[in-house]
């Protein structure tokens, strides 16, 4: 793949993982060999020890490895007791894993609508569409931003639900003080390799306040045994985070930190730059809120199109991307569930305007300058 335009400027993709790697090389590389040295692969000292120092960021007492954010998802929904025909509430503007896992249960995801200022689950649309079969709400923290979740605690608190956060892409932010992934009774991450907190292949973790969801979730990814690994108690399968993977992710946590300021200070360089430009409103950070940019996603509207913006970028060898262009009602997947267009406003005008910017932690200043004069321009025709 070419490095630079016609025009000789670099390209700017959307994440740059080799730069990234060309910082914690030396790290990564004595973590692996000391995993290949002692020859345990599966659930051995770095699980355990990373286990616990996500539990630990996250502000809870204990962590969960698992092969993926999916996984995490099932895991949760399973230990929260959702059983076939139960419903789950979900924002209908995420990820399609947060609702195909529901889904994959037997359960029905039951879809409310999203803020139109943090794309996050809105939680004056949730109470009616609680019913007496309702188990359960998941509150999505949308590229980075934690969900305005004292009102969606105390829906649940009144109508005894379970709120399991999927905190996959917002590890490390905040809300009011409190880590996201620590408010409800379990927190779902995933270690996709793009996420902030990325491994090198497939990961999830569950964090949780719970002794006994944390033994339950320990039991499931473990086909249902508990002290004897050839005693199944009950239908569980195979989940295991890998020891090269939770390696690879302790050395990664170490710098964390430190590249979440990075995509702060680059969202924050963007809003500047960006303020005021006809047709583009920039993200809006909910107050008390501590926002971690896994994205940094902007809104097109007005005279303004998305497509128009979106060529300019990549004419110029800039890179975006459109997260999501299909709400979860509208997914053909759900078409059983009889949602039409029109029923979630916000989350199908959203889909239709959002546009992501690289954001990633080793972008330079100039580069910033770059991509928001390209959709400035675009912007003003
Ligand atoms: C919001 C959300 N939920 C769930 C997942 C699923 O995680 P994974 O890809 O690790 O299975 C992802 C990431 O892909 C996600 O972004």
């Amino acid at each position: 793949m070419s490095v630079t335009t016609t025009s000789g400027q670099a390209k700017i993709p959307m994440l740059d993982l080799g730069a990234q790697y060309a910082v914690i090389r030396q790290e990564v590389r004595a973590a692996l060999d000391g995993v290949l040295e002692a020859g345990q692969f599966i659930l051995g000292p770095n699980v355990k020890a990373l286990e616990q120092e996500v539990a630990a960021y996250c502000g809870t007492k204990f962590g969960i490895g698992l092969a993926s954010g999916t996984d995490a998802l099932i895991l949760s929904l399973r230990a929260a007791g959702v059983m076939p025909g139960d419903e789950v509430i979900v924002p209908a503007f995420s990820y399609i894993a947060t609702a195909d896992t529901v889904s994959l249960l037997g359960a029905i995801p039951v879809f409310a609508d999203v803020s139109e200022n943090t794309f996050n689950l809105a939680a004056g649309q949730i109470e009616r569409r609680i019913t007496p079969r309702t188990k359960a709400i998941i509150a999505v923290h949308l590229f980075g931003q934690p969900a305005d979740m004292d009102p969606i605690l105390e829906i649940a608190r009144r109508r005894s639900l379970a709120v399991i956060e999927d905190n996959a892409q917002a590890i490390g932010a905040a809300y009011k003080g409190r880590r996201a992934g620590s408010m409800g009774e379990l927190g779902c991450l995933s270690f996709f390799p793009t996420k902030n907190l990325g491994a090198y292949g497939d990961a999830g973790m569950v964090v949780t306040d719970s002794l006994e969801k944390a033994a339950r979730l320990r039991s499931l990814r473990g086909h249902g045994t508990t002290k004897n690994k050839y005693v199944s108690e009950e239908q569980g399968w195979n989940s295991r985070l890998d020891e090269v993977q939770a390696a690879i992710l302790r050395v990664k946590l170490r710098h964390l930190n430190s590249w979440k300021t990075s995509r702060q200070a680059n969202a924050a360089r963007y809003s500047a730059l960006l303020a005021g430009v006809p047709g583009i409103t920039t993200p809006q950070t909910l107050p008390g809120a501590e926002h971690v940019y896994h994205q940094y996603t902007i809104r097109v509207s007005g005279s303004t199109t998305r497509d128009r913006v979106q060529k300019s970028l990549a004419d110029q060898g800039i890179a975006s991307m459109i997260y999501y262009p299909l709400p979860l009602h509208l997914q053909p997947m759900f078409a059983a569930l009889g949602n039409k267009a029109g029923s979630l406003p916000v989350s199908e005008r959203v889909a239709n305007e959002v546009l992501s910017l690289p954001i990633y932690p080793e972008l330079t200043a100039e580069q910033i300058e770059r991509v928001a004069a390209s959709v400035a321009a675009a912007a003003r025709g």
